[in-house]
């Protein structure tokens, strides 16, 4: 099969070329990589002895006409503007995409084969050709809880979120370190040593946001030593886009019959890249803690069930270490107050492997089965 990779430069796409590579996914396909800037240049993927040496221009709806499966990680903005095109030109091609541009339309599936491999195979039998990479978050989620969606064990859930600065892109983890550098520069260049006025050196922090040299372009705020409680546009009824993707993802990817709420405050923190979320659910009966962990933990390989205990939960239920693991932690697993059908998680994951280029990278194997 013919595979066209676009968007291969970026931050989500060296991800995917770095698991695809691992993984000798491109050894079943004649790879062609395109170009939005340097069609005709190489590309520096050498030892692919089955690509084609010389980039295409990914804008070149004949050159990508050509592909029997276009996988991009090139953004919405690139979608908007092929996407149509090319299926206009008559492409029948499989689209492979990472961003969120057409992945609520009707024809689209939700790729998180983990989860939901029946509605995939289901689509491709149908003859459905676009699928699509859900929003981070909501993969992430759905692999930790995976065991209690398939038992159908949730009534609705409540999901407050944590998430990193890698969700905005590369440019905003940039910002991230510019800003915690911006304070430490003026606050410290006599000394680390600062517990004794540490009040007064607060004070400087937090006048040091509102400075017109302070980098905030990519945030429009500080994020380091602050957070930003909204995530994505206003949807102008009171949610942010971020959190109405929970439900209307969710329950897309998991094609569920009766809509599952799920609904909660998307906040970003200062983590780099991976995106965490402490969950209340409401479950439809009370069940054993010993059975939910076991559910948990048998749903998929990935999901890594941790004991509720300090000690465990600060190391495995942390950003720090998820990052760059396809792990998915699930802990701080306790009934609440509310009653013993409610149940609190929290839940960790690193939003550019599982949260956007592990799903594509399988689907790959998934057309070709
Ligand atoms: N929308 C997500 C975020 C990342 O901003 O964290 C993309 O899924």
């Amino acid at each position: 099969m013919k595979l066209g990779i676009v968007g291969w430069r970026g931050m989500v796409g060296q991800v995917l070329m770095a698991r695809m590579l691992e993984e000798g996914d491109l050894n079943h396909f004649d790879t062609t990589f395109f170009s939005t800037s340097n069609a005709g240049g190489e590309h520096p993927f050498k030892q692919l002895n089955k690509a084609d040496p010389k980039l295409k221009d990914a804008h070149n709806i004949d050159e990508l006409k050509k592909m029997d499966i276009v996988v991009t990680c090139q953004g919405g903005d690139y979608t908007k503007k092929v996407f149509k095109d090319l299926r206009n030109a008559g492409w029948k091609g499989y689209w492979v995409d990472a961003a969120s541009a057409i992945r609520m339309d009707r024809d689209s599936t939700i790729i998180l084969d983990p989860v939901n491999l029946h509605v995939i195979k289901k689509a491709l039998k149908e003859g459905k050709k676009d699928f699509i990479g859900g929003n981070c978050t909501v993969s992430l989620m759905l692999l930790a809880l995976g065991g209690l969606f398939k038992a159908n064990q949730i009534e609705w859930m409540t999901s407050m979120t944590y998430q990193a600065a890698s969700g905005g892109g590369a440019r905003h983890m940039n910002e991230l370190l510019s800003q915690m550098k911006y304070y430490t520069d003026r606050v410290m260049d006599k000394g680390t040593n600062l517990s004794e006025r540490i009040l007064e050196v607060e004070k400087n922090v937090t006048g040091l946001m509102s400075d017109a040299a302070f980098p905030k372009e990519n945030f429009g705020v500080a994020l380091a030593a602050n957070l930003i409680p909204w995530i994505d546009s206003d949807l102008e009824n009171g949610q942010s886009r971020e959190e109405w993707k929970a439900s209307a993802e969710g329950n897309k990817i998991l094609e569920t019959t009766n809509m599952i709420p799920i609904d909660g405050t998307c906040v970003r923190v200062g983590s780099m890249r991976c995106h965490a979320q402490a969950l209340t659910i409401k479950l439809k009966k009370d069940i054993p803690m010993d059975e939910i962990e076991m559910i948990l933990a048998e749903h998929n390989p990935w999901v890594k069930v941790v004991a509720n205990n300090k000690t465990d939960s600060i190391k495995y239920l942390t950003p720090q270490y998820a990052s760059g693991k396809l792990e998915v932690p699930v802990g701080r697993l306790r009934k609440m107050y509310m009653g013993n059908d409610y149940l609190n998680a929290f839940t960790v994951g690193d939003q550019l492997l599982w949260g956007a280029a592990e799903p594509l990278r399988r689907m790959l194997h998934i057309i070709l089965e």
